[in-house]
């Protein structure tokens, strides 16, 4: 057995009781000020104050010592919603957006998502498997210990199913955790324009049945959107995938309030994520059903668009969730500290607020929280050492990592 012991540490981590924490409590972390951590195996066996843990660590065999040097230790970032998985950058449409084309006007006249679709059904899977692990990797580097990423520049099963094998043999050769999820639903296929309810159709009969057989994918996501998926297709499809043992999750009312957080709360979704134009009748409905609300402040940043409504969210107590949306077009980071920066400074969490968001509840995001997410005994040690004396130099130190060290399980990157 390994054992290490993490002394002179900082420590900040929201606890995990069993649920995602929301309303007041996702402001409340544990803290000790003077604090160490007993690791065994790579797994936390113990977490307090540095006296204690040291007592429990001495009378149990032989164990390696880390002088944290006074650093603030967090849990390591979960990004719960991302679109790594791609080849080529969209420099030229992000031109265009700058000089006023909005967003979705770009997918309409054919550009957008549907230019990734394109780049992706050319690669080779290599192309596509080097590329997604660079991102990765980078995601790594700066603090992420756990990510989703999801399909959705394929479009067709075959690329579809390539993409998701891609995501497969990224999670199998990084250090990170990967949870793969489906969205085939992601744009309107060109030839399908005029009915997008019979790409549904074919989602529904051909992708589906396809995707649960490779059995990598554990949820199934959509994006419903005026002009992109209607509520009803959307309800449609995630009722199939449910049938098929996926979960399911919704890109809800990210552009305009069609009531995709309404159909999130309806179905008892996992998760509904952007809500920049969520109503507050369906904020309350997710509530009351138990759905989280992953937030995406970079997107927001990125279209120049108004943040989603966190505090109403949080004062409905609404669990929230932070991920960085990490994509060509609508929001190009791997970095969650940026978007931990842009919810303290430009949603009004408090820096705990935002810890909790980047880390436990992101995890129940991705049905993650039983291994990782905050530094509870038994979970996996997926930590970080920061370049200051509280998570919120996390926002008060712009534009450069305060990273200093990045440990999974244990073990430093
Ligand atoms: O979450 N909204 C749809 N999907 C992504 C953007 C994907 C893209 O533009 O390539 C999003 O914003
Ligand atoms: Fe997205």
């Amino acid at each position: 057995m390994t054992r290490q012991l993490f002394r002179n540490a900082r420590i900040y981590t929201p606890l995990d009781t069993g649920r995602p924490r929301a309303g007041k409590a996702q402001g409340e972390l544990a803290h000790f000020p003077q604090g160490a951590m007993l690791v065994e195996n790579g797994l936390i066996a113990a977490i307090g104050n540095e006296p204690e843990v040291v007592a429990l660590a001495g009378s149990a065999g032989e164990t390696s010592e880390v002088d944290c040097g006074g650093r603030c230790m967090i849990p390591g970032f979960v990004d719960p919603h991302t679109h790594m998985c791609f080849t080529d950058l969209r420099e030229a449409e992000f031109a265009m957006r700058l000089e006023g084309t909005p967003y979705l006007e770009i997918l309409r006249q054919g550009g957008g998502i549907l230019s990734s679709v394109k780049a992706v059904a050319a690669a080779s899977d290599d192309e596509l498997y080097q590329k997604t692990l660079g991102r990765v990797e980078t995601a790594l580097q700066f603090g992420t210990t756990t990510l989703e990423i999801k399909s959705g520049y394929g479009l067709d099963t075959e690329n579809e199913l390539k993409m998701l094998r891609v995501i497969d043999k990224v999670a199998k050769n990084s250090m990170v955790d990967v949870v793969a999820t489906f969205l085939g639903a992601h744009a309107v296929p060109v030839a399908y324009r005029n009915d997008p309810g019979a790409f549904i159709d074919l989602v529904i009969k051909e992708m589906l049945p396809a995707v649960r057989k490779q059995g990598i994918a554990r949820f199934c996501d959509i994006f419903c959107e005026e002009g992109v998926f209607s509520v009803a297709e959307s309800r449609r499809l995630l009722h199939a995938a449910r049938g098929m043992g996926l979960g399911v999750k919704l890109h809800a009312d990210e552009v305009h309030d069609l009531g995709g957080a309404g159909l999130a709360a309806e179905l008892g979704a996992c998760s509904a994520d952007h809500l920049l134009a969520a109503s507050e009748e369906n904020i309350r409905a997710m509530a009351a059903a138990g759905v989280i609300a992953i937030l995406l402040p970079a997107t927001a940043y990125s279209l120049r668009k108004p943040y989603a409504r966190a505090r109403l969210m949080i004062d409905q107590n609404l669990p929230l969730a932070l991920a960085t949306d990490c994509n060509p077009g609508s929001s190009f980071t791997e970095s969650m500290q940026f978007v931990f920066g842009l919810a303290v400074l430009n949603m009004q969490l408090s820096p705990a607020e935002a810890l909790t968001g980047a880390t436990l509840n992101a995890a129940y995001g991705i049905g993650m929280a039983d291994r990782v997410g905050s530094l509870d005994p038994g979970k996996q040690a997926d930590f970080l050492l920061l370049d200051g004396e509280t998570p919120a130099i996390l926002a008060y130190h712009a534009g450069v990592s305060s990273i200093a060290y990045v440990y999974k399980k244990a073990k430093k990157i």
